[in-house]
């Protein structure tokens, strides 16, 4: 089964606070998503394999250790996970960046796809899966199956804020990601919104409501 990572860190928990509040404006909103992307990709790349190698100092030759040539894909779930793109890529400028679009049935809550487009090399890439809500799970089981068919392998999911009825659900569906979440929170209500949340993330990063 992959790990479930909350944060506890203040720093994270202070920002993901802000965000909650109905009052904090669309700029506050996005400048605050890029912030805590930062903040959990640092803890999420930990594992990134590094190697030795031979440089020169202006004093002398030496060995460091530098990022083994790890090909890195980061895969914002449309909308919403666009929020954290920015972030993930000040810390790995070198990734190259793949789509999936869906969307929830304000009906059935279930997600509907309406775009996919990933790096040609997925099969090779460490990935990095963004969306800042894992609600019911529905949307983060259907990218992850997309990624999955296309022959992405080694996939790590990424969350602002996660219902215990999401992670059980991604758990569920695909056992060898491991889960990234800043706030787990406390259920869905009625219209699977997570409770206490933040609302729409979509609208709340992009002013459409
Ligand atoms: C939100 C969010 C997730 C999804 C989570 O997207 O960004 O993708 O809901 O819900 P789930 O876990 O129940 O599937 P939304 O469908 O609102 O689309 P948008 O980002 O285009 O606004
Ligand atoms: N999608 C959101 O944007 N917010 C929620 O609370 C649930 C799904």
């Amino acid at each position: 089964m992959g790990k479930v990572y909350v944060f506890d860190h203040p720093l994270i928990q202070h920002k993901v606070a802000l965000m909650r509040r109905k009052e904090t404006s669309v700029k506050d909103f996005r400048a605050l998503a890029k912030e805590i992307a930062m903040l959990m990709g640092f803890e999420a790349t930990r594992d990134l394999p590094l190697e030795e190698v031979e440089i020169e100092t202006p004093i002398c030759k030496t060995k460091v250790n530098m990022l083994k040539g790890e090909d890195i894909a980061i895969v914002p779930i449309l909308r919403a996970g666009l929020g954290f793109v920015d972030g993930m890529l000040e810390l790995v400028p070198n990734a190259k960046v793949g789509h999936v679009g869906l969307y929830r049935d304000p009906e059935t809550h279930q997600p509907v796809e309406y775009y996919c487009k990933l790096p040609y090399d997925i099969e090779h890439r460490r990935i990095f899966v963004l969306d800042p809500m894992l609600a019911t799970g529905g949307s983060a089981v259907a990218a992850i199956d997309f990624i999955k068919k296309r022959g992405g392998r080694d996939i790590t999911f990424m969350c602002l804020i996660a219902a215990p009825e999401g992670i059980a659900v991604l758990q569920e569906a695909h056992p060898d990601v491991d889960i990234y979440i800043a706030a787990k929170d406390e259920h869905l209500n009625e219209n699977a919104y997570i409770v206490p949340g933040l609302g729409d993330a979509g609208d709340r990063l992009y002013g459409t409501k």
